[in-house]
Formats: structure tokens, sequence, C-alpha cells
């Protein structure tokens, strides 16, 4: 039986829906674990999917992946950009990991150009919005089977 793939979120995303709207889209979190769910249903694959706004927490299930899963998609919000922690949890995986934004980060405040999470991760899909979730998950599937 092939493991889960891990699709791990962070902070504020919970709010997705309601917060700024024009860019993270109108789309819920509900709305994306559906998406992530179909997409990797159609790969064979199933998902286990969390939002956390506390990074303890997100670096706990991280860690809970090194056995559980077959792959992590990970948007880690803003602690992408700030949590070198989040770096150490996901580097000690022998997994893929994906990175996965709703918006395009690097076409934002500067503030938003580097994540540690590129560090480590394969590949990254940002700027398509819910869609970012779908391809990130193919791409898991694809680079754990
Ligand atoms: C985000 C981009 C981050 O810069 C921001 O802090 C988020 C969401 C995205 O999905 O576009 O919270 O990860």
């Amino acid at each position: 039986m092939r493991k889960p793939i891990y699709v791990l979120n962070g902070p504020n995303l919970n709010l997705l829906g309601v917060r700024e709207p024009d860019i993270y889209g109108k789309d819920t979190l509900a709305d994306i674990q559906g998406l992530c769910e179909r997409r990797a249903a159609l790969a064979g694959c199933t998902v286990v999917f969390r939002q956390t706004n506390h990074e303890g927490e997100l670096i706990t299930w991280v860690q809970e992946a090194r056995t559980e899963a077959c792959a992590v998609v990970i948007n880690p919000a803003a602690y992408g950009h700030t949590s070198i922690g989040l770096l150490d949890a996901l580097k000690a995986l022998d997994i893929p990991v994906v990175e996965c934004h709703l918006s395009n980060p690097a076409a934002r405040e500067s503030f938003r150009h580097h994540t540690y999470v590129s560090h480590v991760a394969a590949g990254l899909v940002s700027g398509f919005g819910a869609k970012s979730y779908e391809l990130a998950v193919e791409a898991a599937a694809v680079l754990s089977a």
C-alpha cells in the first residue's frame, strides 16, 4: 500500500477565501483539499492534508512525514521566508519535497523572494492559485512513484 502524500500548509492559509482574495483567490482551504484529493486519486495516491498557524507543529508534521509519507507538498506561507527550523526538518527527509504557493512570491515584495524551502525542494509550483496545489500533487505523485 502506497503511503500518502502529505500536503502541509503554514500560517494564515486557514483564511483562504477571505484573505486578500485578489492575491490568493476565492477558493477556501477546504476547496483546495478537495482538488488535491481528486488529483491524487487520479494518480492512484491519497493525501493527508493539514494546516497550522504554529511553526513547531509544522516541523513536527514534517518529521512525521519521514516515516509516514511518500512525498511532501508544502505551502509554508510566511514560514518559508523565515524558518531555518523548517528547513532543517525538511533536510532530514529522504522523500521528495515539492514547494507550492498560490501567488508568485518572486513577483511580489523583495522579502518574499527568498524561501528556505527552495533549498531542499525538488521543484516549486507558484503563481497559479489553487491550480498550483494540483500541479504540485501531480509532481509529488510522479517523483514518488
Ligand atoms: C504564499 C506566499 C507567501 O509569501 C505568503 O506569506 C503566504 C502565502 C502563497 O501561497 O502565495 O502566506 O505562500
